[in-house]
């Protein structure tokens, strides 16, 4: 069913409210998972926001957190979010790195000590707003089989890119280190569908279609997706001193605790290295000349990394945001939560 992005914002709101988080933080989670669900990332949409809730009122978020930012160099600073809400406090750590990248060039920010931020793509979309570069990563449960491995190590480990262009319109490019995110094999399961063979393996590691039957996810491209999930551990968890590899909390183990997840963001500022104005026409004309690819049979168009996604949320936010009834059912409801999450094997049919 479609609703407007309002009326969705308003219920996620009132939801995390009542599960007891802060007006102020529920309405960050509220614009992050519009976000994603207007570009089509259901995965880390409204659907989310059972396990949040759930994971609020049983204290496994801090809904009082004290911030703290230490500023440790011209460029490096920690952002401490003492396990708070990690949209808040992502968001919070990128204007940080957005006012430092401004005055230094660049910026490295640690964002310590969150639960799950969501979709990447709303931070490194901060900064190219500011006509900056936004580059994120962060740390995710481990459920990847690293390459020639049957059991997880890592976890889906995300990157996000964004470039500001000349025109308004930017380039953003948010992927999992996975063949898929997890949430896309959780939508699937919502809507009863199969999966394709290359995202997930069985209990045997052998490829599945039937997403009650995933055990692991896929690294993309092999061992060379599994070098980038290595990457972002490293970047995003044993850079910042936190649990890194398979020590990273699990997102259903113990809904009582918190994360302790890490997230990095790196912001540069084209003005320090080239005219932020060229800097911004080449990305333009980047952006024109992949849209004149000729594209193979087919395809209508070739199109820039989040190009797809931004016309989808320009009409979503227009015509309204498709979600499955369950999920709206549940958001207007009185339930906070329906007990389904804690201590769930996230494999488990
Ligand atoms: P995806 O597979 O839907 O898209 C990956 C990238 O490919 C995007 O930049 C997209 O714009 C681009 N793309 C897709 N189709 C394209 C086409 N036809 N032409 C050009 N570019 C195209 O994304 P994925 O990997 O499923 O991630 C979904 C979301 O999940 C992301 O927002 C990510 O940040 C989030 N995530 C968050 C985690 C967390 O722990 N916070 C963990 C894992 C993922």
């Amino acid at each position: 069913m479609k609703v407007t992005a309002k009326e969705l914002e308003t219920l996620i709101v009132n939801k995390l409210m009542k599960a007891g988080l802060k007006e102020e933080h529920a309405q960050v989670v509220a614009d992050v998972l519009v976000h994603a669900d207007a570009r089509g990332y259901h995965s880390h949409g409204a659907m989310r926001v059972e396990y949040y809730a759930e994971r609020i009122a049983k204290g496994g978020i801090n809904t009082d957190p004290e911030i703290q930012f230490e500023k440790n160099g011209p460029a490096a600073a920690i952002f401490e979010g003492d396990n708070g809400v990690g949209h808040f406090m992502a968001k919070k750590a990128m204007e940080e790195a957005i006012a430092i990248a401004k005055e230094n060039g660049i910026a490295v920010v640690g964002v310590r000590n969150i639960s799950h931020s969501g979709a990447l793509s709303y931070f490194v979309e901060q900064a190219a707003d500011e006509g900056l570069i936004g580059i994120s990563v962060c740390q995710s449960d481990p459920m990847v089989v690293p390459f020639g491995g049957a059991e997880p190590y890592y976890g889906t480990n995300p990157i996000a890119f964004a470039a500001p262009s000349s025109n308004g319109e930017k380039i953003i490019f948010d992927m999992a280190t996975t063949v898929q995110a997890w949430g896309k094999i959780l939508h699937h399961r919502s809507k009863n569908e199969p999966i394709p063979d290359s995202w997930a393996v069985d209990e045997n590691g052998e490829s599945t279609t039937d997403p009650f039957k995933v055990k692991a996810l896929l690294p993309i491209a092999g061992p060379k997706g599994y070098g980038l999930m290595m990457m972002v551990d490293i970047l995003s968890g044993v850079l910042l001193g936190l649990p890194h590899g398979k020590h990273v909390t699990s997102m259903y183990e113990d809904l009582t605790e918190y994360r302790k997840l890490g997230q990095l963001h790196i912001v540069i500022n084209p003005a320090f290295f080239t005219s932020a104005d060229l800097f911004k026409e080449k990305i333009t004309t980047s952006m024109e000349e992949l849209n004149q690819v000729k594209p193979k049979e087919g395809y209508d168009r070739v199109s820039y990394p989040g190009q797809r996604s931004e016309e989808r949320a320009k009409k979503a936010y227009e015509d309204g945001i498709e979600i499955v009834d369950e999920i709206y059912e549940y958001l207007v409801s009185d339930v906070v939560h329906n007990n389904q999450y804690d201590n769930k094997d996230p494999f488990a049919k």
